[in-house]
């Protein structure tokens, strides 16, 4: 009798929470990967902590090694074929620096790095989420990726957007590297807009 009751009742439930359907247009709401494209043509936006920050070496990493790989893996997208902006930038700065960078673009991929996450640090985590907040504002339809490390900024696009012919004599664009960072938490920041890939891996006029 119980279990005639409850069957009863869960199909009263059911049709209770039964969601109503609208009709979409799926292109105004589709989130996609763009798909079937070359060299030159993605633009990839790539948010993250500047590895010198204090919360980062906090964190105990080996920033040294942490700023070689981070301008190494942007400096690979690019030769990848895609066209990349990097704004690293801590809590300590505006989230709308993010949407001054996007304003204007089409992005066909934004990502935010590794460590953002939290790793127990709630201001780490909160700006995670501020991240993902302006991107959806900036940007509603472009997907968007997480690297898993230093050294896979690279991939964690790649293995999204595989491009549709060889790059290796069409690299993209560097069409920034920024770090921007109170000087009472990084000693040094480098901010490279010309699209030299020289100094990006190097440092600025070396
Ligand atoms: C989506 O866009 C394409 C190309 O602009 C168009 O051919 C198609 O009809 C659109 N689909 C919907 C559901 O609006
Ligand atoms: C940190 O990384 C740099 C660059 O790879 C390396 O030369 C250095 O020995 C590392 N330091 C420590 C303490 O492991
Ligand atoms: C990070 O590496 C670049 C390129 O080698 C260098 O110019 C810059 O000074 C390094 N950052 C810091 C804070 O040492
Ligand atoms: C890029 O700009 C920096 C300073 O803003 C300069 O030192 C460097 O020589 C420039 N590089 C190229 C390739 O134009």
């Amino acid at each position: 009798m119980d279990a005639v009751k409850t069957i009863v009742f869960l199909g009263l439930l059911r049709r209770a929470l039964a969601i109503p359907k609208f009709p979409v247009n799926e292109n105004h709401t589709k989130i996609n990967y763009p798909t079937d494209v070359g060299s030159g043509e993605v633009n990839i936006f790539y948010t993250g902590f500047p590895a010198y920050h204090q919360m980062v070496i906090d964190q105990g990493y080996n920033v040294t090694a942490v700023n070689i790989s981070l301008r190494n893996e942007a400096a690979n997208l690019v030769k990848a074929g895609f066209n990349v902006y990097v704004l690293f930038q801590g809590p300590d700065q505006p989230v709308s620096n993010i949407a001054d960078r996007m304003a204007g673009t089409h992005w066909g991929v934004d990502a935010v790095g590794w460590g953002q996450r939290g790793a127990g640090n709630s201001d780490v985590t909160y700006r995670f989420e501020d991240n993902l907040h302006q991107y959806r504002e900036s940007a509603p339809l472009t997907p968007t990726v997480f690297n898993w490390g230093p050294d896979t900024l690279a991939e964690s696009v790649t293995r999204r957007v595989p491009l549709n012919e060889d790059c290796t004599d069409k690299p993209g664009r560097l069409l920034a590297y920024e770090e921007i960072c109170d000087p009472k938490l990084c000693e040094k920041t480098t901010v490279v807009t010309n699209g030299s890939l020289e100094d990006l891996l190097k440092g600025p006029g070396a």
